[in-house]
């Protein structure tokens, strides 16, 4: 007879037994829904690369933040995909009060009152240019583009912004738009920073839900390089320093060590935003019958919480607790 005393198949022999040692849980409290915002009344216009996500009039969103809250979700990431006459090398109709997100912060606020709001700080969606900053002479402009993005996170904190998300990765972002949003007494509204946001492959099904892809050139001067993970550090000892609320790795999947890093050498909370790509592929996969949709989500989501994250984005955010 063997004589094993440590069988570690012994704690995994029932589901009772398993769920009672199961280290990492997924809540609805821990998940931010991002939801895309369209123009118009009654319009919910699906999005080819992202089977199941729609872009929504506002009238038709409120609807969906209900029945997103009605689960536990209460937190959402707002995107508005801007018309192309509306865009320009600018991004002015970004700092417009009467622009599409604005009115309808606004609306849903009055609607839902319980729902946390979180706007994107980027000039990719108004911009011409489709660049997260200013563009001169084929380069981004890193001081120029903090005067832009701090307007247009003072739109949104007016309009009742619970917290702003800038997604540009312009150096100095959070400490600006700290300060300006001081300066106009917005003390209260926070700063989720994506602090490591790396130029990804992952992120191309979101372009296409924005027709916000660059029109020339790409990222890389600003997000960052994929290969680099000290360099993560870096930016988290920045934006802690400049004030950040939360901090984000940007995509999760791909990222967990990145995750696991600035959880163990910061004190503030870790979001992880699992990206377009990342849910297109399970879906995709999925479709062809190539995988189990379900049971391929709840494992990667889980593995990004096992990492350190505390909150994450996700597209399958609203169908996880249904
Ligand atoms: C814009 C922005 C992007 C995403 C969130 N905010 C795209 C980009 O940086 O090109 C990507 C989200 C996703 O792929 O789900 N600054």
């Amino acid at each position: 007879m063997n004589e094993l005393i440590s069988r570690p198949r012994r704690n995994r022999r029932t589901e009772s037994l398993r769920s009672l040692l199961r280290e990492t849980q997924l809540a609805p409290a821990d998940f931010i829904l991002p939801l895309f915002l369209c123009p118009g009344t009654n319009k919910v216009e699906p999005i080819g690369s992202l089977p199941g996500v729609n872009r929504y009039s506002c009238d038709r969103l409120i609807e969906k933040i209900k029945s997103s809250v009605a689960t536990g979700v209460k937190a959402f990431a707002l995107f508005p995909a801007i018309e192309t006459s509306k865009k320009d090398p600018t991004a002015r109709e970004a700092s417009n009060p009467d622009g599409l997100l604005p009115q309808s912060i606004a609306k849903i606020k009055s609607a839902v009152p319980e729902a946390l709001l979180i706007t994107d700080v980027a000039m990719d969606p108004y911009s011409s240019d489709g660049h997260d900053g200013l563009v001169k002479d084929g380069k981004i402009l890193n001081d120029e583009s903090l005067e832009i993005l701090a307007s247009m996170a003072l739109t949104q904190a007016r309009a009742g912004a619970d917290i702003v998300a800038p997604s540009d990765m312009m150096d100095g972002r959070v400490a600006y738009l700290r300060r300006a949003l001081d300066a106009e007494g917005f003390q209260d509204v926070g700063i989720l920073a994506y602090t490591a946001k790396y130029a990804s492959a992952f992120y191309g099904p979101f372009r296409d839900a924005l027709d916000s892809a660059p029109k020339h050139g790409d990222k890389k001067t600003y997000q960052m390089d994929p290969a680099n993970r000290r360099e993560a550090l870096r930016e988290a000892q920045l934006d802690a320093a400049e004030g950040a609320d939360m901090l984000m790795v940007k995509p999760a999947l791909a990222y967990l060590d990145i995750i696991s890093d600035l959880k163990q050498n910061t004190h503030l909370p870790i979001a992880a935003y699992q990206v377009s790509g990342e849910y297109a592929m399970i879906k995709a996969a999925a479709e062809r019958g190539w995988l189990n949709e379900r049971a391929a989500f709840v494992e990667s989501l889980t593995s990004i919480k096992r990492a350190g994250a505390d909150v994450i984005l996700s597209y399958f955010a609203d169908t996880l607790f249904e």
